[in-house]
């Protein structure tokens, strides 16, 4: 059959009711599909599926919540913290799989929520729960029956400390749809991602934040990073994308004598390989050497928790290191506004053009930055540069640099 000939409804969605989390998802719960989010303890998984549950309910759809690691009594205590009708939702606290399918089978939720999926187990197979198989088969025989009855069906799974996603890692090509739920526990920001989405976008990113009434998305934050961001030496503000969103992040950077033989990089909120590419690129093509004698401990951060992973940070990683390594804030043309920047570093030394110049501006000009410094071609309203020398003489001009400060 001609692809032309295949009949193809429009799917349908049901919304969670949480604007970030439908977003993530491509619009709403696909009917007969399978998630799979992910997210280290303590992050907010159960508190996410909990309110989103009870916004279904509320909104007239059944829905059923498997706990399979909290009594039904702790999950009610939970849901008392979330809405009213969080506590609507039906509850069934059960680790068979067999006892699981068929409550699933005879109360036919449109939404069911299996938290977790590690803690299932069935009686067929001898390996203990959260081994690979009883992952593979629970999450296998509950899609059987999601699929025939229309369910949507989110697996909740623990991630190891290396951020795989333990035993459900072999769920990932399985399901329709991998969600990842990450940030620091102690703080309050979470980030939500999708890695796999069959139904949507993998670019976009939920922002929320963990307050007492439970998760709440965070629809200003921008704003609120551009407002915390310190404009010291070693901070620059970073107009990142988050998918199809614009996000301003300020990304700060240390840089200190070491004690150690093999001096400390350390990243927060980023990859520790583009620590080290960025840092190779500064040394060789930007004049800013640390090391190897004496030895400096490097550490940059992306504030508040949230997680870049686009090439566009490079010039921020630049731009914060060599303001913390000669101890002066990045020039701003307009003090006291904060200056941002944003652009990939090529090994060669050249800066990069990166996607969506226009709306990192538009963000950035709607927040107050001045001066936004950007590879070549970004637009008019960029301080543009087409190499990381050039850039480096924009932000930290010479006569301004204290050098030997980091030695002091
Ligand atoms: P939880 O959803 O249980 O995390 P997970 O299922 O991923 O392990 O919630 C984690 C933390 O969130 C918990 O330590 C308490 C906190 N929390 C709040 O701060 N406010 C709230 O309203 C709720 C429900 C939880
Ligand atoms: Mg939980």
């Amino acid at each position: 059959m001609r692809l032309s000939q295949v009949a193809a409804a429009p799917l349908a969605r049901l919304q969670t009711g949480i604007g970030e989390l439908d977003r993530v998802l491509g619009g709403g719960l696909v009917p007969g599909s399978l998630v799979l989010l992910g997210g280290s303890p303590g992050i907010g998984k159960s508190t996410l599926t909990n309110m989103a549950l009870g916004n279904i309910a509320g909104a007239g759809h059944k829905t059923l919540y498997v706990s399979g690691e909290e009594s039904a009594e702790q999950v009610r205590l939970r849901a008392e913290r979330l809405s009213p009708s969080a506590l609507e939702v039906p509850v069934l606290a059960e680790t068979d799989l067999d006892a699981v399918l068929d409550a699933i089978a005879s109360h036919a939720p449109s939404v069911c929520v299996i938290d977790s999926v590690q803690t299932l187990r069935s009686g067929e197979l001898s390996g203990a729960p959260g081994s690979v198989g009883q992952v593979r088969e629970v999450a296998a025989r509950i899609m059987d029956l999601a699929k025939a009855r229309s369910i949507a069906v989110v697996l909740v799974g623990h991630v190891t400390k290396d951020g795989a996603l333990a035993g459900p890692r072999v769920l990932e090509h399985l399901v329709d749809c991998v969600l990842q739920f990450e940030g620091e526990r102690e703080r309050p920001y979470r980030e939500l991602r999708a890695l796999k989405n069959r139904f949507g976008s993998t670019n976009e990113a939920g922002l929320f934040e963990m307050r007492q009434g439970g998760l709440v998305e965070v629809l200003d934050a921008s704003a609120r990073f551009v407002a915390e961001a310190t404009r010291a030496p070693g901070s620059v503000v970073l107009a990142a994308m988050e998918g199809s969103r614009p996000l301003l992040v300020e990304v700060q950077a240390l840089v200190a004598a070491s004690e150690l033989e093999q001096p400390r990089r350390v990243v927060s909120g980023l990859d520790r390989n583009r620590l080290a590419l960025v840092l190779a690129i500064l040394g060789r093509h930007g004049g800013v050497k640390l090391g190897p004698q004496p030895p400096y401990d490097v550490f940059v951060n992306v504030v508040g928790g949230v997680r870049v992973e686009e090439p566009g940070v490079d010039l921020a990683i630049a731009l914060a290191v060599a303001s913390a390594a000669r101890g002066v804030p990045i020039s701003s043309p307009h003090p006291p506004a904060p200056c941002g920047c944003f652009g990939e570093l090529g090994l060669t030394g050249e800066l990069r053009w990166v996607g969506h110049p226009e709306r990192r501006l538009a963000e950035a000009s709607r927040h107050g930055l001045a001066g936004v410094l950007a590879p070549a071609g970004s637009g008019e309203q960029a301080q543009e540069a087409s190499t990381l020398r050039q850039a480096l003489s924009i932000a930290l001009p010479a006569g301004r640099t204290r050098p030997a400060s980091v030695a002091a």
